[in-house]
């Protein structure tokens, strides 16, 4: 089996800027609420008409220029979402049109928050057993064409962004450990009911809002807390590492309260967690994405370093990964 490494990451945010003022005139909420129990001070939205493919491409570009490949060379592209331009054809064929990287072949995973991690095991796979010699992964949502803008519980947390990365063999150092979990009995505590073949679009359905995320959040805050840090146990194990290696843990950022209870957990310094809620609040797949590329290329992620990715959704999935980078 060969070791799998990143060697180019990119992120594109939107430029739209969507402050907590903005939603204190939409729905009954605070800056301060926001703040306090979240983390999040703004977050980006897409311009109208604008899909999860077209920031894709915009992060990809950045990711393939910063790896030294051309698009051409290309042999896979998986594209993480839970905001696919339609339900087919898939956001990585779309993404394969706009960048012409004719050779590559290309696919969507679904796994919600956990959906970058879940591509970036997908694509070591198959360059680990050297079925393809490189891979574009990429996280991208459009997440506020799913949220219901009345309902203050849910749409003062969301945004749109995308991160990519590029995955080739490395001679030392690259992916360590993964691990994956899933657990449908939970599957109602985070979904988009309508739109599926379960409720198909209907007048009755659009009136309903069920084409919009439904959440229960406190119950997934703990859940959140507990899988998250036992995926980097577990990762961490695997990788005959202790947390006290760890130089940066990229997270899923979902709330910024939820990464501190798991750094607690974990006896974790705050300081090694990479945040960037506070900016785009919680983008799903890009979260991951964008966090990684941000602290790449700010370099606070150095050769060498220990970087643990841990992400959780909806499904239930998490999953986490350490990458000696
Ligand atoms: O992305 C992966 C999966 N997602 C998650 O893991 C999300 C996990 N959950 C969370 O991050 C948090 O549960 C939330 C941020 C969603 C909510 O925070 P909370 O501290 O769990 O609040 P809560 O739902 O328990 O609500 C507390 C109060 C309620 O009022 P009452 O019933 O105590 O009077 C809510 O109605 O806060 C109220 N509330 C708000 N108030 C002002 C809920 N949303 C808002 C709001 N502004 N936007």
């Amino acid at each position: 089996m060969k070791k799998v490494g990143i060697i180019g990451v990119g992120e594109y945010l939107p430029k739209n800027v969507l402050t907590n003022a903005d939603l204190e005139r939409k729905v009954d909420t605070s800056d301060e609420w926001i703040i306090t129990r979240t983390g999040i001070k703004t977050r980006r939205l897409v311009s109208k008409g604008q899909a999860a493919s077209d920031l894709g491409i915009n992060a990809a570009k950045k990711a393939l220029k910063d790896a030294g490949l051309a698009a051409e060379e290309l042999d896979l592209i998986i594209v993480a979402t839970i905001t696919p331009d339609m339900q087919f054809p898939s956001t990585a064929c779309f993404v394969q049109q706009g960048l012409k990287a004719v050779n590559a072949v290309c696919f969507d995973v679904s796994a919600a928050c956990a959906g970058f991690v879940y591509a970036l095991v997908v694509a070591q796979q198959f360059i680990a057993v050297g079925t393809y010699k490189n891979a574009l992964i990429i996280g991208s949502e459009v997440l506020s064409t799913i949220t219901d803008w009345k309902d203050r519980n849910t749409c003062v947390l969301f945004g749109d962004g995308a991160g990519a990365a590029v995955l080739v063999p490395v001679k030392s150092g690259g992916i360590l450990s993964t691990v994956l979990g899933s657990d449908g009995r939970l599957n109602e505590l985070l979904q988009l009911p309508a739109g599926g073949s379960r409720n198909p679009a209907t007048h009755k359905s659009v009136e309903e809002r069920l084409h919009y995320i439904k959440m229960r959040g406190n119950e997934l805050f703990k859940l959140a807390v507990k899988l998250m840090a036992g995926a980097a146990q577990d990762a961490l194990k695997l990788a005959g590492l202790e947390c006290k290696d760890i130089d940066w843990v990229i997270p899923h950022q979902a709330n910024i309260r939820i990464l501190m209870s798991m750094a607690k957990k974990l006896d974790l310094p705050v300081e090694k967690i990479y945040l960037n809620i506070d900016k785009y609040g919680n983008m799903s797949s890009a979260s991951t994405a964008t966090a990684l590329c941000e602290a790449v290329k700010s370099k606070s992620i150095k050769k060498g370093d220990i970087v643990l990715l841990d992400a959780f959704g909806g499904g239930l999935v998490w999953g986490a990964c350490v990458i000696k980078w």
